[in-house]
């Protein structure tokens, strides 16, 4: 991924053929529901976007669309806290994987209101009471970091979805309460579970995620302004809870399929990180059983075999 020339020539092959080959699976799943404002996203919009650490980036397909970004504000939410708590966040949340759905709250109970990884949703709310101690307005502060990764400063979220789903939030209010009983949760359940949900409706397009995500390419810096984000050693903590958790009770097979830290979310997207190398992000919003976008996990198996991407060589 380095000249421009040979990188552009390259990579631009690489992401139509992925592009055509996710083809395949159009159609295929169901956009989240549970979430009344999505039911009405297009359902069959694609796109895909690599990144590489200079910058230059390759798409296909609607790459420029903004969607709801959900569960990939995990990312972010993971990056403030690890900014904001250094090590101390992993008090308040576990770093093993899930057999069970993001929403789950079964073993919270059994696990003593210790979420078992930060991108399970009461992971992810840990993280985000814990934000909300130290920031004035935790959403405010996860939506400057995004702006900074992506360099789009009129990124923002969607009132309209955030309010949607906070109005039918009971899972992750009663994942809160589980966890303030237990004494792993400070603030008010409602407004942490609130302002939770205006991080989750961020609305970005797969070419600012993928710029977005490269700080965790680049071993914690970011190459558009070269500002460190995390230590070395916390964006490799990141990336290896990606692979291990990211895209749910599916992480196993992502691995063996596509063999890079991966996150997924509910709107459809899915960012994938090529250590040392860049970032892809693809977006479709019909999804498989585990809340993952069938389209855009097809096209990143196309992409991560054809350019033999896997970590593990
Ligand atoms: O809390 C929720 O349920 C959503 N805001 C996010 C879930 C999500 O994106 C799971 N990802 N696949």
């Amino acid at each position: 991924m380095d000249s421009t020339t040979s990188f552009q020539t390259v990579w631009q092959e690489l992401v139509d053929n992925a592009g055509g080959a996710a083809d395949v699976c159009r159609g295929v799943g169901e956009v989240a529901n549970y979430i009344p404002a999505l039911r009405d996203v297009e359902p069959d919009q694609f796109g895909i976007t690599v990144a590489n650490l200079d910058g230059q980036v390759v798409s296909y397909g609607e790459a420029n669309c903004r969607f709801s970004i959900q569960s990939l504000s995990k990312i972010f939410l993971l990056t403030q806290g690890c900014k904001t708590w250094g090590e101390e966040i992993w008090r308040r949340v576990g770093q093993f994987p899930s057999s069970n759905p993001f929403n789950s709250i079964i073993e919270l109970e059994l696990e003593h209101g210790i979420p078992r990884n930060p991108f399970l949703n009461s992971g992810a709310l840990a993280i985000a009471d814990g934000l909300f101690s130290r920031h004035v307005n935790m959403e405010s502060s996860i939506i400057t970091l995004v702006r900074e990764l992506s360099g789009s400063p009129d990124l923002g979220y969607n009132r309209t979805v955030a309010d949607s789903e906070f109005r039918c939030a009971e899972r992750n209010i009663a994942a809160a309460y589980l966890m303030k009983s237990y004494g792993n949760f400070y603030n008010p359940v409602a407004d942490v579970v609130r302002s939770y949900c205006a991080v989750c409706a961020i609305e970005a397009s797969c070419t600012e995620l993928a710029r977005s995500s490269l700080f965790l390419a680049n071993q914690g810096t970011c190459p558009r302004t070269g500002n460190t984000i995390v230590s070395r050693r916390t964006a490799q903590q990141i990336c290896t809870l990606m692979l291990t958790t990211g895209t749910y009770e599916h992480s196993g097979k992502t691995a063996f399929t596509i063999g890079l830290p991966t996150k997924s979310g509910v709107g459809g997207g899915i960012m994938a990180v090529i250590p040392d190398k860049g970032t892809i992000c693809a977006w479709s919003p019909r999804l498989d059983s585990t809340g993952n976008s069938v389209r855009a996990m097809a096209a990143l198996e196309n992409i991560s075999a054809a350019a033999c991407l896997s970590i593990f060589g």
